[in-house]
């Protein structure tokens, strides 16, 4: 495969510890001047349920998986590059043979430019985290983030299509915290129509629960091209509902990049997170990049092309060459989405295909 490489970095690692200014010039940059220190990685684009905001329900897709030792060597090229944080996805990533392996190398992976050691997150379904939440735990994740749409079981089923699911998942949630990977964040995507009531019974699981619940605006990234503004349950309306329940108090960001809007009430028992990529996006602030499953960078959510990092690594690209890549792919992120706005085009994959 034809690729030229710039000569962006020719010192790639350097001997002695950086001190802030060269730190700051050899950091992962696009082209907004954003710094990127969070990957998405996909390992597999399989999942077991057909959430109704996300699959058609139809079987029969195409799946497409690299070896672990590809994933594996391509996060090392981004932990080199200063990513800081990576987050484990899919489809669902505890359906992928080899996940603990991948874990466990990532564990002895060090950030460039940081003390301190990577930070192994994961988006999971739960279903089938009860078997799993202390192997991950005990090969090096350091949290986990479980996305459940309804506290309802009945709810949650005609969501998920998937029967006996609500079970597993709490079975699942247990079994992280058991396992010490608290706190936990829930993820739950509202769907007007169809997990808009679920809202009060979510404070009253976080504060009994002791997990973090965070609220999701619908986004336009599902296979059947369900979304509409109407479809949308907007932040003002989540707070306004919770503060009904009692009232809201909030809480400062963890970090300049945070997504979520946080907060507890006021007697300081369970949190609430309120994600508003629709009625207020954070662009501004992104510090993500994502590898679909079939070893694609993306760099945004919306975006409308993939850049085939995959196809130059099978190519025989080096490390070094892969880096001075991605450090060029990067250049382009897209400055914000379009949600909302008139010509919106919706991206070329959906969630499940690009991970979450
Ligand atoms: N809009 C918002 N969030 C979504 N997720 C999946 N599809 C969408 C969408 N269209 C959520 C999942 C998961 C996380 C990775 O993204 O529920 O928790």
């Amino acid at each position: 495969m034809a690729f030229s490489l710039p000569p962006i970095l020719e010192s790639a690692v350097p001997s002695a510890p950086l001190n802030g200014d060269l730190a700051g010039e050899l950091r992962l940059r696009d082209g907004h001047n954003r710094i990127l220190t969070d990957l998405r990685l996909s390992v597999t684009d399989r999942c077991n349920y057909k959430c109704v905001y996300c699959r058609t329900g139809n079987d029969g897709a195409q799946f497409s998986e690299l070896p672990i030792a590809d994933y594996a060597r391509i996060l090392r090229v981004f932990v080199s590059l200063g990513i800081e944080k990576v987050r484990l996805t899919g489809g669902e990533p505890l359906l992928r043979n080899g996940l603990l392996e991948l874990v466990r190398e990532a564990a002895q992976m060090r950030p460039a430019f940081s003390e301190a050691p990577l930070d192994i997150a994961i988006t999971t379904n739960g279903h089938l985290l009860a078997k799993l939440a202390k192997p991950l735990k005990d090969a090096g994740l350091s949290r986990i983030t479980i996305s459940m749409d309804a506290v309802d079981p009945e709810t949650f089923t005609r969501i998920t299509r998937v029967p006996g699911s609500f079970e597993h998942v709490q079975a699942g949630i247990r079994a992280a915290q058991d396992a010490g990977l608290g706190p936990i964040k829930i993820n739950c995507v509202l769907l007007r129509g169809f997990n808009d009531t679920q809202i009060e019974a979510f404070a009253e699981f976080s504060r009994s629960e002791q997990v973090i619940v965070r609220f999701i605006e619908f986004m336009p990234l599902e296979e059947d091209r369900s979304w509409s503004p109407e479809t949308v349950v907007p932040m003002s309306e989540i707070i306004a509902r919770l503060n009904a329940v009692r009232p809201l108090v909030a809480l400062p960001p963890n970090h300049p990049s945070e997504t979520a809007r946080r907060f507890t009430f006021d007697d300081g028992l369970g949190e609430i997170g309120i994600i508003a990529p629709v009625s207020e996006p954070f662009c501004g602030h992104c510090s993500r990049v994502r590898l679909t499953s079939d070893g694609k960078i993306r760099t945004c959510l919306f975006s409308q092309s993939d850049h085939d990092l995959i196809g130059l690594m099978y190519g025989g690209a080096s490390d070094d060459e892969m880096s001075d890549w991605i450090r060029r792919i990067v250049q382009h992120k897209e400055a914000r989405h379009h949600i909302g706005e008139p010509g919106f085009l919706k991206p070329s994959r959906s969630m499940v295909h690009i991970g979450g």
